[in-house]
């Protein structure tokens, strides 16, 4: 799975600080990407956009025509069913805050305001055409109500890619230059703490009885252990994000002539299939899927 970034009004592909050669891409640009995925056989896309305008509310993630569900709309129609497209259904690209939900009258990430919000956006996302979500919010019981709305709504065969093990983590520090984050302070009082193993097994039982069709590890090189964990409970595939402080460390250490880049990023891809992980999110997909092509 390759994740892209669509950044609302942007007249010409912009390069992102700390993401060696990942771009923030236009509305038209990013179809080129689309293209080359087909025809290098990477099977699915994972899209995130980043809007022009935020509020507290993130209320550009579920307006009618925002840009996650033009940019969905829009791949739908370019691809038909040869690309699987993932939307990203979390608001913290669409915050003015930064925080992935909406904040209660303390300032704290309320739950299930926030639910009402996934489900709205959850909506404008099937009906655009997206086959499956990626519930990254790590809201308590987002993927049970995601279903529930989807589900009530005729949209029985758009999938849920559950962000079930999701890590309080350093390595998301470029991804926040990708989409421009607002965020000050930090996500721990949603995400996991990484000396906690046990939790990760007992989030992705939740998720699987709420109707997750994948579970997510994330992220994947500091957490193996947890992936190896996953693929031996669960029935359901699981996926592992390689995210982008990961991607940058190899990439910073082969820049600075310390390692063989192309050795290294085999390597690393392979230990993540190696723990058990049957889909892998990953900035290197396009450039795998070609080399190993060759
Ligand atoms: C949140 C989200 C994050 C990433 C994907 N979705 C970051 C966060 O929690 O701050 C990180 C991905 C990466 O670092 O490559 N919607």
């Amino acid at each position: 799975v390759l994740p892209v970034f669509v950044r609302e009004g942007l007249a010409e592909p912009r390069a992102i600080d700390g993401m060696f050669g990942v771009e923030q891409h236009t509305e038209t640009s990013v179809v080129r990407v689309y293209d080359d995925l087909i025809a290098a056989g990477v099977q699915s896309v994972m899209i995130f956009a980043i809007p022009e305008l935020r509020d507290a509310e993130g209320s550009e993630a579920y307006s009618p025509d925002g840009i996650l569900t033009r940019s969905v709309r829009r791949a739908r129609e370019r691809c038909g069913d040869r690309l699987v497209i993932i939307a990203d259904l979390c608001l913290d690209e669409f915050t003015s805050h930064g925080h992935c939900g909406v904040l209660d009258e303390h300032g704290a990430v309320d739950n299930d305001a926030t639910l009402e919000r996934y489900g709205q956006m959850a909506l404008r996302l099937a009906a655009a055409g997206a086959d499956m979500l990626g519930a990254s919010g790590m809201m308590d019981g987002q993927v049970g109500f995601v279903r529930q709305v989807l589900d009530d709504a005729g949209f029985r065969d758009v999938a849920i890619l559950a962000y079930s093990a999701k890590y309080a983590s350093s390595f998301y520090g470029p991804f926040r230059n990708a989409v421009e984050s607002q965020l000050e302070g930090d996500r721990r009082g949603y995400q996991q703490d990484p000396r906690n193993r046990r939790e990760s097994c007992r989030e992705i039982e939740l998720d699987v009885e709420q109707g997750a069709d994948v579970v997510m590890v994330k992220p994947a090189l500091s957490y193996l252990d947890v992936v190896s964990d996953a693929a031996r409970q669960t029935s359901v595939p699981v996926a592992a994000y390689v995210v982008s402080g990961e991607t940058a460390m190899v990439e910073a250490a082969a820049a600075a002539g310390a390692i063989d880049r192309e050795r290294a990023i085999d390597e690393v891809i392979t230990s993540v299939a190696r723990a058990g992980a049957t889909i892998i999110c990953t900035y290197w997909a396009l450039e795998l899927a070609l080399r190993w092509k060759e």
